[in-house]
């Protein structure tokens, strides 16, 4: 199936087949999806939680208004970012680049400027938000690799993200909850598959100028 396919098939799952677990293979691919998908400068300021414990899993749930996701489905994808990015993960950053494509170091100066430049640039809270926002990107590779893959998910951000950060202790590891990919197998009693998809007519959303 391909992507677009594989979207038209999909929907927001509610209620998963808590009997159906995803294979070591399809988490693997999914885990690729998510770790080649662009970021902003290819910083990946996020960390992706993949939670399978039920103990965690039914304490989230309540945190999440009692979304029947959370304990049912196969694995939770749980997308945190970073709240701080100072020049010690720079420096990691530009170590693993020349590291990778066998490069000095000392090559980097200029970019470690440019990086360091921007992101001191901002305020915490627009840097927390601007890593949020590169979250969201991977959640969207999870979503495309999923649906292609015929792998159910629902894309969630209806829960109590201060509570989820004191259920993972994500504070203290300098993150933040931002959304969640809950895949897994559709139960054949959620009604929601049966619906039809609800989006804008292309010519309101697109206009080539
Ligand atoms: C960022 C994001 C957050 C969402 N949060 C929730 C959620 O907390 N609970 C839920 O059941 N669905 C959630 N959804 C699913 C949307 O409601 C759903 O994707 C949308 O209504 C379109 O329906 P479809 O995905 O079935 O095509 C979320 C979707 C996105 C992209």
């Amino acid at each position: 199936m391909n992507i677009v396919e594989g979207l038209k098939w999909r929907y927001a799952t509610k209620r998963f087949d808590s009997n159906k677990k995803l294979t070591k293979d399809q988490l693997e691919y999914l885990k690729d999806a998510v770790n080649y998908i662009p970021s902003s400068f290819g910083l990946q300021p996020y960390k992706v939680f993949v939670i399978e414990n039920p103990e965690i899993r039914a304490k989230l749930q309540e945190a999440a208004w009692g979304q029947p996701q959370l304990t049912e489905a196969s694995q939770i994808f749980l997308f945190a970012n970073f709240t701080q990015y100072g020049p010690d993960k720079v420096e990691q950053f530009l170590k693993l680049g020349a590291e990778i494509n066998n490069y000095p170091l000392e090559n980097s100066a200029g970019y470690r400027d440019l990086l360091n430049g921007t992101i001191s640039s901002l305020t915490p809270e627009q840097l927390s938000n601007w890593n949020a926002k590169q979250a969201y990107i991977a959640l969207g590779a999870l979503v495309s690799a999923a649906a292609e893959q015929q792998i159910d998910i629902c894309p969630m951000e209806g829960f109590d993200k201060a509570k989820f950060d004191e259920i993972l202790g994500l504070k203290e590891q300098g993150l933040t909850s931002v959304c969640i990919g809950a895949v897994g197998s559709r139960s054949p009693e959620d009604k929601n598959q049966f619906l039809k998809k609800v989006r804008k007519p292309k010519s309101e959303l697109f206009e080539t100028i």
